[in-house]
């Protein structure tokens, strides 16, 4: 179990959480948190937002039971959370883009700290909220240049001419989108997957992705995968 530092509401629905502790991982990973003893039966995945020294940083939003018992939470309280686990973004260097879909900014701030760490040649942060800024601000000192969409689509602000990687974390349609409209491009694109889990370690099937290389599970082989790769019509 471990102690939480603070759990601090960004809007009604959104939180950002911060974990006392030493935590590994790396950006695109998750771990498994379980703030509750019996119900639900299940721990939930939650992405690396943030690591510290002496902390881990989570950004969720409260969409069912489980993040709903997340949200009141109090400093000091204990919770337990369990990984890292999946396989993340790789590291590249180059120019670099990185493209968020509201709650998908969540894995896009690490991705940005340790982008910024390899001395990329440029960084560009593109975030897409539907009604409002959730957390622009923490992505600032990161980004060579930013865009901030709100309730349109993100991806129609993005030249992909300008980019030799992009990494890219949001809804399915935002990322099919940018699928397509890099595929003309010389460029590597790599998607976070959301799907539904169950285990976290690839023992129930239940998060199956469709992929031009078979079936892969989301939580073992992803959640990152090429965007070329995975077969987003038949989600
Ligand atoms: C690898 C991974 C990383 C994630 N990282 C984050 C994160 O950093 N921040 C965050 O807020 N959320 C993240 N999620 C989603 C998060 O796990 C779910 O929101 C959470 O499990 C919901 O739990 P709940 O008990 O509150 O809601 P539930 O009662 O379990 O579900 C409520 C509703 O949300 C839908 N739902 C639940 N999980 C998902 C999912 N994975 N994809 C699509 N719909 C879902 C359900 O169908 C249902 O309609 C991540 C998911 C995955 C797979
Ligand atoms: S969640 Fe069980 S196999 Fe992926």
């Amino acid at each position: 179990m471990s102690k939480i530092l603070y759990n601090n509401s960004l809007t009604e629905t959104v939180y950002e959480i911060a974990v006392e502790g030493s935590f590994e991982g790396g950006m695109g990973q998750f771990y498994m948190v379980r703030a509750w003893d019996e119900y639900p039966v299940l721990s939930r995945p939650l992405s690396i937002h943030d690591l510290e020294d002496d902390r881990i940083v989570f950004l969720y939003r409260i969409c069912g039971e489980g993040t709903r018992i997340l949200s009141k939470k109090k400093p000091g309280d204990e919770i337990s959370i369990d990984g890292p686990y999946g396989n993340g973004f790789p590291m590249e260097t180059g120019r670099i883009a990185l493209v968020g879909g509201g709650l998908g900014t969540a894995p896009l701030r690490l991705a940005a700290k340790t982008i910024r760490e390899l001395s990329p040649e440029k960084l560009d942060i593109y975030l897409g909220y539907s009604d409002e800024d959730i957390n622009s601000d923490r992505f600032s000192a990161y980004a060579d240049s930013m865009q901030i969409d709100i309730g349109g689509f993100v991806t129609e602000g993005i030249d992909p001419s300008w980019y030799d990687v992009i990494f890219a974390c949001g809804p399915e349609p935002m990322m099919e989108a940018l699928a397509k409209k890099t595929r003309p491009y010389d460029v590597k694109v790599f998607v976070s997957m959301e799907k539904r889990m169950a285990c976290g370690i690839g023992a129930c099937l239940v998060c199956t992705c469709k992929t031009k290389n078979g079936n892969k599970k989301t939580c073992k082989d992803g959640p990152v995968f090429a965007g070329e790769d995975v077969f987003f019509d038949e989600l």
